[in-house]
């Protein structure tokens, strides 16, 4: 390392959701990477502490911090404490994504309210908040679950696709109007994880998806470790599902 990377500040990675699941291991592999990591929680206070031991005893650097990122208010806090603990953010994983399947025919508007609340509008506070303090340069990754599924009739779990598919508009716009400062920002869609509640039996999955496994967390952090390196790829979607959106 020359003496002036060696005299730079490890880079700020927030990642929402980031206690558990997908998130966790996503905190894991950023870390591994070289990023400090704000890892943003709402219930799983001791997931969150576990992970910030875990990343410690690997020789990385983590803090938890609690909010509800459906409230603008929480986000808000957020960021002002990432401002004055680690001074930036050079990337933001909007990993949260809340899946309550119901019929379309009896969709609650609460249950409705609730996801675009958070997966949604939750997303949308934090590009803004994380965007005031990111260097030309910085990346916002969402995961998604976007694809045709928000076109295409499904009768089930429409509140999410609506919520998803709305993220990628808003990823669009917002690598649009920021590849000025070299921000860019993009998103990975999985299909079915293999901790999937859809998850259908390993006998019957390749009805659904085409290479006839259900996607591992390994499948997905790979295609970010891609995108945090692809300085030219802004906008993309990039559907990592084992062709499940075929
Ligand atoms: N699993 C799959 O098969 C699959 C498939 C396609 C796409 N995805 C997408 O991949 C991402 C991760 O999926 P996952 O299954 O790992 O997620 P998950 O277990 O459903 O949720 C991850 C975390 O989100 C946090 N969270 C939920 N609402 C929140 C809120 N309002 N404020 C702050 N944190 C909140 C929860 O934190 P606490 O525990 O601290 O409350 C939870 O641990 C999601 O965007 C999902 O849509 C997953």
């Amino acid at each position: 390392m020359t003496g002036s990377a060696a005299n730079r500040p490890a880079p700020v990675a927030v990642v929402t959701g980031g206690a558990r699941r997908l998130g966790r291991h996503l905190c894991e592999v950023l870390s591994s990477r070289g990023y400090r990591v704000v890892i943003v929680f709402r219930q799983s206070a001791d997931a969150a502490d576990s992970l910030v031991a875990a990343i410690e005893a690997n020789g990385g650097v983590a803090r938890a911090v609690q909010a509800d990122i459906g409230v603008r208010a929480d986000v808000q806090r957020v960021f002002d404490d990432v401002a004055a603990h680690e001074g930036r953010v050079d990337l933001l994983l909007n990993n949260v994504g809340n899946y309550n399947p119901q019929d379309v025919t009896k969709l609650d508007p609460a249950v409705w309210d609730a996801t675009l609340a958070t997966n949604l509008s939750g997303a949308y506070y934090c590009c803004y908040h994380a965007l005031r303090q990111m260097p030309d340069g910085g990346q916002i990754i969402s995961i998604g679950m976007a694809g045709l599924e928000g076109i295409r009739a499904n009768t089930r779990g429409a509140d999410y696709y609506v919520s998803k598919t709305g993220l990628l508009v808003l990823t669009r716009a917002l690598a649009a109007g920021y590849a000025s400062r070299r921000i860019r920002v993009n998103m990975v869609s999985p299909g079915q994880l293999d901790n999937s509640i859809d998850l259908p039996p390993p006998d019957k999955i390749g009805s659904e998806v085409p290479l006839n496994r259900a996607g591992t967390m390994t499948d997905i952090s790979e295609a970010v470790s891609y995108l945090l390196e692809a300085s030219y790829v802004t906008g993309a979607n990039i559907d990592v599902a084992g062709g499940y959106r075929l």
